[in-house]
């Protein structure tokens, strides 16, 4: 289910509610672990379609060179090995929805194939002159900014039209904290098997409210089954996500990666660490040079740095 309070959540989910019976395409954006899946589900459980096939491709999944037999199909004959007719995921979700997964990974070749068979709802497959109409709701998702690769020439401008009359936007986790406690608590006490149903400490919490989740929603659904399993009594408390805060060295590796991807200098970011591991380690600085894995003098040098 999708869950959400922020106010960017509720948006999302009202629109899905008001186009989920649209016919158009949908195209959903977000960064990876954002939930694009579980809206493209959303719009086909809530659209007349519901009883039909939801057809879900990876397209980054995909070698190029298959992606077409993929999504279209193809006739016996249609190239040496293909012995016999095979249906394509199109024909696989006729009546129903086609979720087709990382667009922006599709092959150049096969963009117009596919802006053809969205327009005139009709397929040809491999080999077979024969035009097949097909009743398919197409919803579309990716990573990646294609309205940059439209301009560089990677993605049909003409394609990407069409399949985002509908866009949908999921902003990262890290923009809407208004949803972590939400889907903490619900990830916490969510069946699965063999891990039991928890709480979490106001102070995990606190944690978890403020942590940039790099990895959105995938992450934090990850990181409190983590914690879950490394429990041993029903409320989760700080120390069960030490994994998340503890800082180190491949961990500030990662965050390093994170901060130049977002364009803050490294000497923020350092203060940043050491004002962390400091306060984790309540102001104990041998405690907070183990965390850092730096040595009592290194750190004292730094602490100086910082003061200057
Ligand atoms: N709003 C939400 N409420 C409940 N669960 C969510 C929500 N958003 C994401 N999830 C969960 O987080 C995980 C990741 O979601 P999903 O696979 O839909 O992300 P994605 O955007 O498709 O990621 P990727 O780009 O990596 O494929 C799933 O287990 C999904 O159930
Ligand atoms: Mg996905």
């Amino acid at each position: 289910m999708l869950l959400g309070k922020s106010a960017a959540m509720r948006d999302v989910i009202e629109l899905i509610a008001r186009v989920a019976d649209a016919e158009l395409p949908v195209l959903i954006l977000g960064e990876s672990g954002t939930g694009k899946e579980l809206v493209a589900r959303a719009l086909h459980d809530h659209s007349s379609r519901r009883k039909s096939p939801f057809v879900a491709v990876n397209l980054a999944a995909l070698p190029s060179s298959l992606v077409e037999d993929e999504l279209f199909g193809h006739v016996a004959g249609a190239f040496t090995g293909a012995m016999s007719t095979r249906e394509g995921r199109f024909r696989r979700s006729d009546g129903g929805t086609l979720f087709l997964d990382e667009i922006g990974d599709i092959p150049a070749g096969v963009q117009a194939k596919l802006l053809r068979a969205i327009e005139r709802g009709s397929i040809e497959p491999l080999g077979s002159e024969q035009e097949e109409f097909v009743n398919v709701r197409v919803i579309a998702a990716t990573h990646r900014d294609l309205h940059a690769m439209a301009s560089s020439g990677a993605f049909r401008p003409d394609l990407l039209f069409r399949l985002s009359v509908i866009p949908v936007e999921l902003p990262p986790l890290r923009a809407r904290s208004g949803d972590i406690e939400l889907l903490a608590s619900h990830f916490a006490k969510v069946e699965i098997e063999k891990l039991r149903a928890c709480t979490i400490s106001p102070e995990a919490m606190d944690k978890l409210i403020h942590y940039p989740w790099p990895g959105n929603v995938r992450e934090l659904e990850n990181s409190v089954l983590r914690a879950r399993a490394l429990a041993s009594t029903d409320e989760l408390v700080l120390e069960n996500f030490e994994f998340l805060f503890e800082v180190r060295e491949g961990r500030s590796r990662e965050i390093a990666a994170m901060a130049l991807r977002h364009g803050i200098q490294i000497a923020e970011m350092e203060r940043a660490m050491l004002e962390e591991a400091l306060r984790i380690s309540n102001g104990n600085e041998t405690e907070a040079a183990r965390r850092l894995g730096l040595s009592r003098r290194s750190l004292d040098y730094r602490i100086d740095k910082k003061r200057n």
